[in-house]
């Protein structure tokens, strides 16, 4: 695994330690163009954690993940399902945000291999350090680097899927897909059918 400065990620055995030292990563380019390192929140025995691609805009300025619109699509979601936010460890496959600029705005860029991979090294600490009963992948950028092949969200999505490290895994839909559907209609049915993975992971975890 690729280490930050230098640094034995492995050894660290408290997750506040973690972050802190992720706070200070310049493994990969995004380090020098994002405000900030956005680490993952939620307490550390968390059942259930969710993962998703990378800090948007509004992460980005905040240092908290999901708390843009696709944030807070989500929040509802949680909240419709009767899971608390305060309950979950929410954070990212990559901790900075990746953008280019067009016309004064800050325009989301996909995080590629590179960020992937400077970052796998952070998030195998926070499931190393968690250990959720369960971990669901939000989104194809979460689902392959988790599963580390290449994923077809709607061939994979709501089945669970035990992962290298022995835990139970689901993928589902990014809460950002919900909100790129082209009619009310889409957007309804994704959104019912994004609640019944939720209701699934409730399930999976009270079990
Ligand atoms: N999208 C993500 O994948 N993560 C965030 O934190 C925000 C938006």
């Amino acid at each position: 695994l690729p280490l930050a400065e230098g640094m034995d990620i492995e050894r660290i055995t408290a997750l506040p330690a973690v972050a802190e030292a992720a706070r200070s990563c310049l493994t990969c380019a995004m380090a020098h163009h994002a405000t900030q390192t956005v680490f993952g929140e939620g307490p550390t025995t968390a059942s259930l954690m969710f993962v998703g691609e990378q800090p948007g805009d509004q992460e980005d300025l905040a240092g908290r993940p999901f708390v843009g619109p696709a944030g807070q699509l989500f929040d509802r979601a949680l909240h419709e399902v009767g899971i608390a936010r305060d309950d979950v460890y929410v954070t990212n496959t990559v901790k900075h945000f990746k953008f280019f600029n067009r016309n004064d705005r800050r325009i989301h860029q996909k995080a590629g291999m590179e960020e992937i991979r400077a970052c796998a090294p952070w998030l195998h600490a926070e499931r190393r350090l968690v250990r959720p009963r369960l971990l669901v992948m939000l989104g194809a950028t979460a689902a392959s680097a988790i599963l580390q092949r290449s994923v077809v969200i709607g061939r994979e999505r709501s089945r669970p899927i035990t992962l290298d490290d022995g835990t139970c895994g689901l993928v589902t839909v990014h809460p950002s897909f919900l909100l790129r559907q082209p009619t009310e209609d889409a957007r309804s049915r994704e959104y019912l059918r994004f609640i019944e993975d939720l209701r699934l992971a409730r399930s999976l975890i009270t079990s």
